[in-house]
């Protein structure tokens, strides 16, 4: 008999009068790699957050390896032997990748802590399992991929045994998910347990054994995943058929809104990321950016919304020059984005939802009158739009930190769309999401294209940039590298162009 390494027994979870959990149930096997999956805000994350120390269930109870126990602490979690890699990652941005893995549960010799030892230590362990990291690096200088390796490498050098992955690819570019599907099937060989949280079917079907549906708060059911298909999958969870492409219409570019030429930004550390770019988005027009993570592309975008500064070059948005403005005043210009980190960009986290989807208006009318807000104005408007987004949770007065993933990035979404911006800019705009709210993000996207703006998509999914661009830009080291029809073009093509190859046809540049 296989033994179980942990058992929920019919866990409830309440935030106030608002039941997350509702009687769960879930079994993991030594060894397994078991997925869970279910809509925005079904309540995977806080199922998982039980586990991992972070909150105490209302009722129910965590048996591991037939004993029940209480999980009151982070630090007890660990002494489990649970590792868990959170949705939005815990790391000490200022800090170097060694001191964040070491962190509270330093190596001290002689009453200091003993780095080395913990380098040599976290060393062997990147090599091991082909977490490729630089142990000195700081935090806020690598990418979003390479901060992941670090909470997946914390995990491991607590010793977990059971590892929790809250959407761990949702951030990844396609090569990093192939590499972490390997690192996954190594730990389990090595008899650890994984239990993984995706959106994405096909992760589920290319490494899960078993899969345990959750709606609305409640187990629906666990299944064997061999001969389950993505559409089983998507019925099994949302409870209707979804449909992976959007239709849409052919587009029909009018002037040009965004323009930009021979721009050079500058990364972190002062070395140009984007270099000599030029590009045009015109109105009634999606452009897709698709590229490696770390080609460019968040500079570029930082450099269109004005969070950070261009070295020189220039941006045009309806004529005007924006490399000089503010943030703000660029928002004013009617431009909408969607930022690739929603915590440090997107959301005031302690704030409610209603404030935040307030962000960006919240000092003109209606929704205020001479200086004074009218916090009437703001929750009824925020209701509306999580309304007409499908924004789900307990209610609009709840600080954004109280959403899940996929519903505060609804949100974002619902703020930035809703405002009618003449520019959208988007990055990653579905991320996190359920398959249900990209079907509805991607028609919007669309939806707003027809109604003439210019969209600006930048998207690590190529099956996303095919589906939504009338354009793909391709970014390689900096700048583009041609612009192709997503009709004629594939994955194949795309993924040459991306790694700084070239193609037999013809590519245009503007
Ligand atoms: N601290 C909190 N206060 C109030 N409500 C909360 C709190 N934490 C979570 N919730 C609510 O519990 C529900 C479940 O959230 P959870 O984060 O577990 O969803 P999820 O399944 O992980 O969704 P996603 O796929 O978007 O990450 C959501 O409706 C969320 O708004
Ligand atoms: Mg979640």
């Amino acid at each position: 008999m296989t033994e179980n390494v942990i058992e929920m027994r019919e866990i409830t979870k309440k935030f106030g009068d608002f039941v997350a959990n509702d009687h769960i149930n879930l079994t993991v096997k030594k060894g397994e790699i078991h997925a869970l999956l279910g809509e925005n805000g079904a309540g995977k994350s806080t199922l998982m957050n039980m586990l991992a120390g972070l909150l105490e269930p209302t009722s129910g109870e965590i048996a591991i390896k037939g004993e029940v126990v209480k999980i009151d602490s982070p630090s007890k979690s660990n002494s489990l032997g649970i590792g868990m890699v959170h949705q939005h990652f815990m790391l000490v941005e200022a800090f170097t990748v060694a001191e964040n893995i070491i962190l509270g549960n330093e190596t001290v010799k002689n009453g200091v802590l003993d780095l080395k030892k913990a380098t040599k230590e976290i060393k062997e362990l990147s090599e091991k399992y082909g977490l490729a990291v630089d142990p000195s690096a700081k935090v806020e200088d690598i990418t979003v991929g390479a901060q992941q390796r670090v909470e997946i490498l914390k995990t491991l050098y607590r010793g977990a045994d059971l590892l929790i992955f809250d959407e761990p690819t949702a951030v990844l570019t396609p090569s990093e998910i192939q590499e972490l599907m390997v690192i996954m099937r190594n730990l389990v060989k090595e008899g650890k347990s994984i239990i993984l949280i995706t959106h994405k079917l096909d992760e589920i079907r290319a490494v899960a054994n078993r899969v345990t549906v959750i709606r609305r708060g409640k187990s629906i059911q666990t299944v064997n995943v061999a001969g389950a298909t993505a559409e089983d999958l998507a019925e099994m969870m949302v409870g209707r058929s979804v449909s992976f492409k959007t239709a849409k219409k052919a587009a029909e570019p009018k002037d040009v809104v965004l323009s930009i030429k021979d721009l050079v930004v500058n990364e972190n550390r002062g070395i140009p990321a984007v270099k000599n770019l030029s590009l045009d988005v015109r109105a009634g027009e999606i452009i897709g950016i698709a590229g490696i993570d770390g080609n460019g592309q968040s500079e570029l975008i930082q450099a269109i919304t004005g969070l950070r500064k261009a070295k020189s070059g220039s941006i045009k948005i309806k004529g005007q020059e924006i490399t000089k403005m503010t943030a703000r005043q660029i928002t004013e210009l009617s431009v909408g984005h969607v930022p690739e980190d929603r915590h440090r960009d997107g959301l005031v986290l302690p704030m409610t939802l209603a404030e935040n989807i307030a962000l960006q208006t919240y000092y003109k009318e209606p929704l205020s009158k001479k200086g004074i807000l009218d916090y009437k104005k703001i929750n009824d408007y925020a209701k509306k739009l999580m309304a007409e987004f499908d924004v789900r949770g307990a209610n609009e007065l709840v600080p954004a930190k109280g959403f899940s993933g996929g519903n505060q990035q609804k949100a974002i979404i619902a703020r930035e769309v809703d405002r009618n911006p003449d520019l959208l800019i988007v990055s990653q705009p579905t991320r996190g999401l359920d398959v249900g709210a990209i079907e509805y993000i991607r028609k919007r996207l669309i939806a707003e294209r027809d109604k003439g703006k210019a969209v600006l998509v930048v998207s690590f999914e190529l099956d996303e940039i095919l589906d939504v661009s009338d354009r793909i830009a391709v970014i390689h080291d900096g700048h583009i590298k041609g612009i192709v029809k997503p009709e004629e073009t594939n994955k194949q093509e795309l993924g040459i162009l991306m790694a700084g190859g070239a193609i037999d046809k013809e590519v245009s540049h503007v």
